[in-house]
């Protein structure tokens, strides 16, 4: 933990007033959007591969078996972000590599160029959320452990999800208003304007992603392991433009979401819901 004392009072009051004034923080983040592009084109590559084998790129990772890690395809009902239609996308997280050590899934030239590019950014998301948590932790000391039980090589229980979205019209709602369920979400990029932010529905704001930075929203548990000085960001995204990314694919999104261990895991509902 000697790290934590590198974070100061300074950095955490100038965290809380702007999470006060637009309930999201700008986090330097050193990958460039090159490089998130170059990522997110060999994810639709990996999406290319056989549906069996990638669908045998998965395994759960927590005991309630809440998220899972590597590839998940949903369709024709309602998941955490609201959407009703179907969806792809992938958890990257370093235990993937260690859980299919050997195996000739990760021999695909698509996989291994994808889990390759995955992994380095996991790395900058991983150092950034780090910094992040040491921030948050010169008020609230335990917090720091909550997101590193066992080991600070990762975060215990994280994803770093590489999101396809489907096209679904311009001004169509590509996630309805929610909170995310873990602790903290980095934003790292996607591949269009149109995720919206605020303290509820009526202040929900488009926000500009600058080259450089990833958007840090505290999400639903923040606020049980800090205060309301963490109100989870509200947020949703809208298709903003006729101008679709693939002709399959209205968007893509890469963000890193880092949860804490043992804290309350809200429902659907709780997540769709704004706090008082
Ligand atoms: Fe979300």
């Amino acid at each position: 933990m000697q790290s934590i004392e590198k974070a100061d009072r300074e950095s955490f009051d100038a965290l809380v007033a702007e999470l006060a004034a637009k309930n999201y923080a700008e986090i330097p983040c050193t990958l460039s959007r090159a490089k998130l592009e170059s990522a997110a084109e060999r994810f639709f590559d990996y999406l290319t591969v056989s549906q069996e084998e990638k669908e045998a790129l998965h395994f759960y990772d927590r005991p309630e078996n809440r998220q899972g890690i590597g590839y998940v395809r949903k369709a024709g009902e309602e998941d955490e972000v609201g959407r009703m239609d179907f969806k792809e996308y992938f958890h990257y997280h370093p235990k993937l590599l260690k859980e299919f050590a050997g195996s000739n899934l990760l021999k695909n030239p698509k996989t291994a160029a994808y889990l390759e590019a995955a992994e380095e950014i996991h790395a900058e998301a991983f150092r950034a959320s780090k910094k992040l948590f040491e921030i948050i932790s010169v008020e609230f000391p335990e917090v720091y452990g909550r997101f590193f039980p066992r080991t600070e090589e990762y975060v215990e229980y994280a994803a770093l999800r590489f999101l396809k979205y489907e096209p679904s019209g311009e001004g169509n709602f590509l996630a309805r208003a929610h909170y995310d369920r873990g602790c903290a979400t980095l934003a790292l990029a996607e591949s269009a304007p149109g995720l919206r932010i605020g303290k509820d529905e009526a202040a929900l704001t488009p926000v500009e992603h600058k080259d450089g930075i990833a958007l840090f929203m505290p999400a639903y548990q923040l606020p049980e392991l800090t205060d309301m000085r963490f109100r989870p960001a509200w947020h949703d995204v809208v298709q903003a433009s006729e101008n679709v990314f693939r002709e399959n694919a209205a968007r893509w999104a890469i963000v890193y979401f880092t949860d804490a261990e043992g804290a309350h895991v809200p429902t659907k509902e709780e997540a769709h819901q704004v706090m008082g």
